[in-house]
């Protein structure tokens, strides 16, 4: 059994086959998925269809690129939407100086936002981080990781910055990169975290895995990420799926049978 704990199925790269996406990811063993919400419109789409399908979840929060065209209320918007029951998570938040589509003091003021919602509300947050692991281990620590936790996504960092997270109360997820040849630090970071912190995801329609990297991604192809995880930390597939699946029930609080 797998979890894909990052996906963007509200993606329009999903318009024409999501049932099909969904058949072939119940075939490669995946239970559930969470749909992340990276703005309120979308996030709003991610519960909709969390509300449509028994094994599709969401979380809700305001993405980095997207902290400079959020409107003022929003907080209350998120509330609102931290209250339905799909909700898992808040997030994605976080920060992005990669492409900085939201200037820098933007993104830092509605991240410190969000971790004080998830705080509140009771949620964990789902952690976005590209380009500044420094500036986000600073302001995760200055305002804390709520009780609930939460996780670093799409981890790229090295195993020292994942030892720091996981001191803050953050697991670490794994997506398709670790398939990519170059990705000497994911896949240390792969083999040496503890069991009970580890996660994995797609982040579709993104970060396509080996063999299929430059197709659109999809939840059945966790389990590559699955396999390359397994293989680099001596363990079966079927380990590495059970404990990861077991991680995201206790992490997000899922209503699943194990
Ligand atoms: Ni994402």
């Amino acid at each position: 059994m797998l979890i894909d704990t990052h996906a963007h199925l509200t993606d329009k790269a999903y318009n024409k086959d999501l049932e099909d996406c969904l058949k072939r990811a119940a075939e490669a063993g995946v239970a559930a998925v969470i749909n992340v919400g990276f703005n309120l419109s979308n996030a709003r789409k991610a519960v909709a269809l969390a509300g449509a399908y028994p094994n599709l979840y969401a979380t809700a929060g305001i993405h980095p690129h997207d902290a400079a065209g959020t409107a003022r209320g929003y907080l209350e918007d998120l509330r609102r939407l931290a209250a339905h029951p799909r909700v898992v998570a808040l997030g994605e938040m976080g920060l992005d100086f990669y492409r900085n589509l939201s200037p820098p003091p933007v993104q830092e003021g509605v991240f410190r936002e969000q971790l004080r919602l998830a705080r509140e509300v009771g949620l964990p947050v789902v952690i976005h981080d590209r380009d500044d692991h420094r500036r986000i281990l600073d302001i995760l620590t200055e305002e804390g990781v709520g009780e609930r936790g939460g996780v670093m996504h799409c981890f790229s960092g090295d195993l020292p910055l994942a030892r720091e997270c996981m001191k803050l109360g953050l697991y670490i997820s794994i997506a398709g990169p670790v398939t990519y040849s170059k990705a000497s630090d994911l896949k240390e970071v792969a083999a040496a975290c503890p069991r009970d912190r580890l996660l994995l995801e797609t982040d579709c329609p993104y970060l396509t895995p080996h063999p299929f990297r430059g197709k659109r991604n999809e939840p059945a192809h966790v389990a590559l990420v699955c396999r390359q995880v397994a293989e680099l930390r001596g363990e079966t597939p079927e380990e590495v799926a059970r404990t990861t699946a077991e991680n995201a029930v206790r992490l997000f609080g899922l209503d699943l049978p194990l």
